[in-house]
């Protein structure tokens, strides 16, 4: 049976670093994002190291009302034997307080961040469980904790964490095959993400519990290994995470608070 991975994002940051990593371990390898060019680039420079790994591309709007059907379809065309692992990790975030933002631009968040992901979840899970796999989907460890100056985009990422969690709890429950992984990244200092959310005045990107997407791509695919029904990446915030729960809340969300430049 061929090894399938459909990653969204996977041509930039933690959809690429992990992608090298499916790679090694002898996955195909399918991508969507939105960029044709960034996608054909990402795939010749992977192809590099990897001369007989088989990338398959498509360059779609995840925000658009149909995406899951048509990535559905698509990816069916690519292998008879279905998608064994789907990584929903093509995301986006605004900086800037709620009420200074566009409704248009928050919802574009609330579009890809949770339409897509939960449309591409709810699509692909009846032929993941026919065949047995596994569904990764990228939450960030801002949906622990309400983000001012992040308010939507940590509250998409809450829905991701919760949506999913619940999820896992539900199929192992019914004894599916399928398990479903949240993985909560810290920020991650090395992808385009930071720029692209015009996320200057966040600290948390040069403190110490920030991560590179190879130090993330490495805890999703151990986590694997594991069938870790959730991974926190970067083992500083592992740490940070643990003591925070005998931190009081009003500690907590003061520190938020100063990390993304509210205070
Ligand atoms: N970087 C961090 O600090 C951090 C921390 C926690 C969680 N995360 C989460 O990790 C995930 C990956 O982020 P990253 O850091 O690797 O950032 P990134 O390099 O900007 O990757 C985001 C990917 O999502 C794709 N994407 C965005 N909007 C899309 C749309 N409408 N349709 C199709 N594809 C779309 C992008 O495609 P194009 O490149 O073609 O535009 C890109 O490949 C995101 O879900 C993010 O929220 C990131």
């Amino acid at each position: 049976m061929s090894r399938l991975a459909l990653i969204t994002g996977g041509s930039s940051g933690i959809g690429l670093a992990l992608s090298k990593k499916l790679a090694e371990r002898g996955y195909d390898l399918a991508w969507v994002s939105l960029d044709e060019a960034e996608l054909a680039q990402a795939k010749a420079d992977l192809m590099v190291d990897h001369e007989d790994l088989r990338i398959e591309t498509l360059a779609l709007d995840l925000s658009s009302p149909d995406a899951a059907r048509r990535v559905f379809q698509w990816a069916n065309g690519l292998s008879g034997d279905g998608v064994e692992l789907l990584v929903n990790n093509a995301g986006l975030g605004v900086y800037g307080d709620s009420a200074g933002l566009s409704i248009e631009a928050e919802q574009l968040m609330i579009d890809v961040n949770i339409k897509a992901l939960h449309a591409l979840t709810r699509t692909f899970l009846p032929s993941i469980e026919e065949r047995g796999g596994t569904i990764i989907n990228v939450a960030s460890n801002s949906a622990f904790v309400p983000t001012p100056r992040l308010a939507v985009y940590a509250a998409t990422k809450a829905f991701v964490h919760h949506y999913s969690t619940a999820l896992q709890q539900e199929l192992s429950g019914s004894g599916s095959p399928v398990r479903v992984m949240t993985v909560c990244p810290s920020a991650v200092s090395d992808t385009p993400f930071k720029e692209r959310a015009a996320m200057d005045r966040v600290r948390t990107f040069s403190s110490f519990t920030a991560t590179t997407a190879d130090e993330v791509a490495y805890d999703i695919v151990v986590g694997l290994d594991r069938g870790s029904d959730r991974v926190i990446t970067g083992a500083a915030m592992r740490r940070a995470m643990w003591l925070m729960r005998f931190a009081p809340q009003s500690l907590i969300q003061w520190l938020t608070r100063r990390e993304t430049g509210q205070i």
